[in-house]
């Protein structure tokens, strides 16, 4: 192996893989600017996993997503990317700072008739959806510790077949000794929960690119 190639690592890839198959466009690089320049955590999802989500809603014939954990709309967008012209989103996000900046992000993209930001802790807002025409497609990527929580509302705000995806399952394989760390244990926890519900079919996937080693669990609600 030449010099240079040994340098090349998973973080390569994933670039490569950004560059040549994702290419999310003017509307992707505004959001990864708005999180810059609001200081915001870069805690979006990788690109991939983006279109990732737009491909399995598109898959899934989603009309209808619920996202808990909006951040700047980065997922969001991608979500309604795979939905049909009438698809809707409703989406939960605690901090109203992180909520303004997604809202203007998700308007530039052209989805603003499209997304329903709620704002506040998501543990407020889910109840306030029961009675709503379900959910096809359910995106959990906020505080971990919930997990479950979400979860349980995933299954019952969904209906047999309603996709569940749930991010950063692996949490750098921390979850196997999570130690003092209780994300990684709440982690852990809501798969041993996925793996044991009578409610949910599920797997989860390990990746690794730009965020390092981490991973993502879907299911479908029987
Ligand atoms: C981190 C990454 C995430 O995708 C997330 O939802 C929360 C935190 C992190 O790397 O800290
Ligand atoms: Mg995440």
């Amino acid at each position: 192996m030449v010099e240079h190639q040994r340098r090349l690592g998973w973080a390569d890839v994933e670039d490569y893989l950004s560059a040549t198959l994702v290419q999310g466009g003017s509307s992707m690089d505004r959001v990864l600017r708005s999180i810059d320049d609001a200081g915001m955590p870069r805690i979006e999802v990788a690109p991939t996993e983006g279109k990732l989500l737009m491909l399995l809603a598109r898959i899934q014939g989603a009309r209808r997503v619920l996202e808990i954990g909006t951040l700047a709309g980065f997922s969001t967008i991608w979500l309604a990317r795979g939905l049909p012209d009438d698809g809707h989103i409703t989406t939960c996000e605690f901090l109203p700072e992180h909520a303004a900046v997604a809202k203007a992000n998700i308007a530039a993209a052209g989805f603003a008739d499209n997304v329903d930001i709620r704002i506040g802790a998501a543990l407020d807002t889910l109840p306030t959806l029961v009675g709503v025409e379900p959910y096809d497609f359910v995106f959990i990527d906020a505080d971990k510790g919930n997990n479950i929580e979400y979860l349980k509302w995933a299954v019952k705000l969904g209906r047999p077949g309603t996709v569940v995806v749930v991010d950063n399952m692996i949490w750098e394989g921390t979850i196997l000794a999570p130690g003092k760390d209780p994300d990684a244990a709440a982690i852990r926890a809501s798969l041993d929960f996925m793996g044991s519900s009578p409610d949910l079919d599920a797997t989860a996937i390990q990746t690794v690119g730009t965020k390092g080693w981490d991973g993502f669990a879907i299911a479908v609600v029987r």
